[in-house]
């Protein structure tokens, strides 16, 4: 069995299509276009290129962007001003705030004045909750729905299959076993203090790796034919690498998305679909 490769990178331009044709759709009947801020604040280069990437995406369907450059020396109280600043603009739909945040700063501080309504990341602990109830929000964070995504996709059945999320971070594994429990999966989450961690994940019909430890899942964790998702993203050497070992698993298992053109470029489109849910919601609100 060679896997079949799951492309990212098609998927989610057909996405932005899709979402492009909504917008278009929306401002011919004369309302406004979704509008998403953007924050960045500091000198990682890689938010720089992932905000520039977010940017050029809006754009180009038809989603006003506005980015704000506070200085990398702000203090939290700033920052914080800022952001509840943009979330009181009636014309923002959506907000993200670029991380991490440079050191000085509370991060928990600055996230919490972004409003449930206005969170174009879905992070929100309201959005996060309704998740959790199992009646989510209309938004959720982008790199679990792109999973879930990539999975509709690609017409596999999560109903009844068992699913195993190796990383329980608060905005990939912890919200995708959600989504994936959501779906009728049977869901295991591992970390790094699971014990024999290869044996659980062979059970798995869908095989999450978000990790951030470069090429860790071989085939030894891998179940014949099983759906293997790599949200690995360590930059090594001027490469991204995921958690997955392609040379390993692609003779095993079903399906893998790779590193890079797999999950990566469906967080994006799904941060548009957010940002257009956000602006439907707001409209049908200022309708009433
Ligand atoms: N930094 C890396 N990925 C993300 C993301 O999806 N959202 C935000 N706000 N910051 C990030």
């Amino acid at each position: 069995m060679t896997a079949t490769i799951v492309d990212g990178k098609t998927v989610a331009a057909e996405l932005r299509e899709e979402l492009a044709a909504q917008v278009t759709a929306m401002t011919s009947d004369g309302i406004a276009a979704p509008s998403l801020s953007v924050v960045l604040c500091g000198d990682d280069p890689a938010s720089a290129i992932y905000v520039r990437n977010k940017g050029r995406a809006a754009e180009r369907a038809g989603v006003r962007f506005t980015l704000h450059r506070p200085p990398a020396e702000s203090t939290t109280d700033e920052l914080a001003a800022l952001v509840r600043s943009i979330d009181a603009d009636e014309s923002v739909d959506g907000i993200l705030v670029q991380l991490p945040l440079p050191a000085q700063i509370d991060e928990d501080t600055v996230m919490a004045c972004i409003s449930p309504e206005k969170d174009a990341d879905g992070f929100h602990p309201y959005n996060f909750g309704r998740l959790a109830e199992g009646h989510p929000a209309v938004v959720a964070p982008g790199t679990p729905l792109g999973c879930m995504e990539l999975l509709r996709r690609s017409g596999v059945t999560v109903r009844g299959s068992r699913a195993v999320v190796v990383g329980r971070s608060a905005i990939v594994g912890r919200p995708l076993a959600l989504m994936l429990v959501n779906a009728d999966a049977t869901v295991t989450i591992c970390h790094s203090r699971t014990r024999d961690l290869a044996s659980v994940c062979k059970e798995a019909d869908i095989l999450v790796a978000a990790i951030g430890r470069p090429r860790m899942i071989d085939a030894s964790y891998v179940k014949p034919g099983a759906f293997v998702i790599d949200v690995g993203t360590t930059p090594q050497d001027g490469v991204v690498v995921g958690d997955v070992d392609r040379e390993s698993v692609e003779p095993v298992a079903g399906w893998l998305t790779p590193v890079p053109g797999g999950v990566g470029p469906m967080t994006i489109a799904m941060l548009l679909r957010n940002t257009l849910a956000l602006a439907r919601a707001r409209r049908a609100l200022v309708q009433v």
